[in-house]
């Protein structure tokens, strides 16, 4: 029997009262005129899967995963995207006919990002990512799938840069190199921060002189006003550094994209995002 009810969405997190998707997704739905609820779902981890599972058996049709469920996700989905497989993690499921199926859409999400919005081209860039962890398993594949000509992992822990170079080896030009080894003679065109050492703080270690003046710096985190990674670019030179507000909207367009088969207009979403931010 068909049902008057919108159909319901969400973002499960822990926590998750910060997150700005339900926003985000309203102004998706109103613009393509879809009636959908959207809801924040606070899950602490050992809840997780039976959570999902109530989700799906009351009607619910799709899922964001965010932070620090990305990973643990990935075991419970009956069926994933390549993309995801490569990333390691899910941030998107959809529920169909009781199939649970997971996708990511973080890295496109970077890429339409930066060459949609910013201007700038992946192909044949030289990128340098600062960090090893979930964030930055998840774009490498994307980056290199956009033709990037070479990518540089470096990490605080060395051997973690290594081993995700491993992993990546077979698909591109991905190599790890030590902190104190990078220089600006590497003349890197994208300079990507995915530490999480803004949220968690702790002592910055990368030197100001990897950064040439016209590299992109771009910090995967967002907030209100320019971020400690955004500041430290700009004093080492940068000409330009930005954060993560337009992969945040490109990424949850590519989910309501999967949901319900309509590209929404991002450039208008963003622009109330970050209007209502500053
Ligand atoms: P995420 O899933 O968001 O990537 P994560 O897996 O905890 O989170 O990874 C956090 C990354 O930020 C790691 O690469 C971490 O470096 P270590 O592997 O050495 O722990 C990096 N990081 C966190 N704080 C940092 C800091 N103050 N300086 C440099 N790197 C930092």
């Amino acid at each position: 029997m068909p049902s008057n009810q919108p159909d319901r969405y969400g973002v499960i997190g822990y926590p998750v009262s910060h997150s700005r998707s339900p926003y985000i997704h309203q102004l998706f739905a109103k613009q393509t005129d879809q009636d959908i609820q959207y809801d924040l779902i606070e899950v602490p981890p050992y809840i997780l899967k039976r959570k999902i599972q109530e989700f799906m058996e009351e009607g619910g049709k799709g899922l964001n995963i965010t932070l620090p469920h990305k990973s643990a996700v990935a075991a419970y989905v009956d069926d994933m995207s390549a993309r995801a497989v490569t990333a390691g993690a899910v941030n998107t499921l959809v529920c169909r006919d009781s199939v649970l199926y997971g996708d990511n859409t973080d890295g496109a999400g970077l890429v339409t990002d930066l060459e949609n919005n910013q201007g700038f081209s992946i192909r044949g860039a030289k990128i340098l990512i600062l960090g090893a962890g979930g964030a930055t398993r998840g774009i490498i594949g994307p980056l290199l799938q956009a033709h990037a000509c070479s990518i540089v992992i470096a990490n605080r822990t060395f051997q973690k840069a290594i081993d995700l170079a491993d992993c990546f080896k077979k698909l591109g030009t991905v190599t790890a190199s030590e902190i104190r080894a990078l220089t600006s003679k590497n003349s890197f065109n994208l300079i990507i921060n995915a530490t999480s050492a803004g949220l968690k703080g702790g002592a910055w270690l990368y030197p100001p002189s990897i950064v040439n003046t016209d590299a992109l710096c771009y910090d995967l985190s967002y907030s209100a006003t320019p971020t400690p990674f955004m500041e430290w670019a700009s004093r080492a030179g940068a000409a330009k550094s930005l954060m993560g507000w337009g992969m945040l909207v490109e990424q949850a367009a590519e989910s309501f994209f999967i949901w319900r088969g309509i590209q929404p207009d991002t450039k208008q979403v963003l622009e109330q995002l970050t209007g209502n931010t500053a």
